[in-house]
């Protein structure tokens, strides 16, 4: 999974994927969005601009040092915006409770460029840091207390599902004789152990040896999978009739969650085929926009290479 968002300068970004998710969120004058992870303000610069000055942006993000963008954005946004910093799981289901209701919703999920380009937040595997990787400082568990803690068999688990790492299994006997030793404080150790698990050959030609580890790490560290698990319902119930979601991922185990989700609720009668009548009296909840993930054009992966595993999908909510 690699950052969506393209440094452009010190104080703009190159939204993934932003034409499409403009076009499917369709965003009208007078309309209430929320963005989801906010991140550095580049798709809500695009959307609060389609309000036409006229309506309201609500951004969440985790991540407190994306404030100073969002200060930066509202003083030109030209409407209502408010900044809620939490997990957008949480804060989803908090505004939903409380009757707060949306036309469009956007969820761009996963790390952006700026977590990953500031070597103390741990993300990166190209630069010696603490092994970190929380999207909130504030969080409980770091990569170092998952690597110093879970046993072998969760670490093998965790570097299979969540990176699809051929050699989890060596790389989490690794780390487990060698933190019998002393414990993993930096990412530069953690990178020289699985430099040693996997075979030599295999360290050349499928990118860093560490990258596929890093990423089961950060997604772990983050619970990213559990956050959209819970964030979906909650977004779609705060969505109004007519209103739409869009939802961008990077790990098809994440598109697996949104496209299950979204084909479910999409979806009519439940009862078995050779029933006469229905009896389950289900009806959607919402139509499909996407019935393919929409993945970044030629030109696009020009500009950004790093929109190449993004997937895009989106559904509207029936009455
Ligand atoms: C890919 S970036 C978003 C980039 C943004 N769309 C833009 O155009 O600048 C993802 C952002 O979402 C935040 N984020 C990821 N998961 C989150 C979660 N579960 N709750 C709240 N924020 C989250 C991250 O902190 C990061 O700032």
């Amino acid at each position: 999974m690699l950052p969506n968002v393209l440094p452009n300068s010190a104080s703009d970004h190159i939204p993934v994927l932003a034409d499409e998710v403009r076009r499917l969120l369709a965003v009208q004058p007078g309309e209430t969005v929320v963005d989801g992870t906010f991140g550095a303000g580049g798709h809500a610069r695009l959307l609060a601009r389609d309000l036409q000055g006229r309506g309201k942006l609500v951004a969440i993000d985790r991540d407190r040092s994306v404030k100073s963008h969002f200060d930066r954005f509202k003083a030109q946004a030209g409407v209502d915006v408010r900044f809620l910093r939490g997990e957008f799981a949480v804060v989803l289901s908090q505004l939903a409770q409380n009757g707060v209701k949306a036309d469009a919703i956007l969820l761009d999920v996963g790390v952006s460029s700026m977590q990953i380009d500031r070597p103390e937040r741990g993300f990166s595997y190209a630069t010696d840091a603490p092994l970190d990787m929380r999207m909130d400082p504030t969080g409980e568990s770091t990569a170092a207390t998952i690597v110093n803690t879970w046993d072998e068999r969760e670490l093998t688990t965790i570097f299979r599902r969540f990176g699809e790492e051929r050699y989890a299994k060596q790389i989490a006997r690794a780390i487990v004789r060698r933190r019998e030793e002393r414990p993993f404080f930096r990412t530069g150790d953690l990178v020289d152990v699985i430099k040693t698990a996997i075979p030599t050959p295999a360290r050349f030609g499928e990118g860093h040896p560490a990258k596929r580890v890093f990423q089961a790490l950060r997604i772990a560290v983050n619970d990213e999978l559990g956050q959209l698990e819970e964030a979906l319902p909650a977004a779609l119930e705060m969505l109004r009739p007519g209103g739409r979601i869009a939802v961008i991922s990077f790990h098809s185990l994440e598109d697996r969650i949104v496209k299950q989700f979204l084909a479910e609720r999409s979806k009519g009668c439940t009862c078995p085929p050779d029933f006469p009548v229905c009896v389950c009296g289900k009806e959607p909840e919402a139509r499909l926009l996407t019935r393919k993930p929409v993945r970044a054009s030629d030109a696009e992966l020009d500009l950004n290479p790093r929109a190449a595993s993004a997937r895009l999908r989106a559904a509207v909510k029936v009455s």
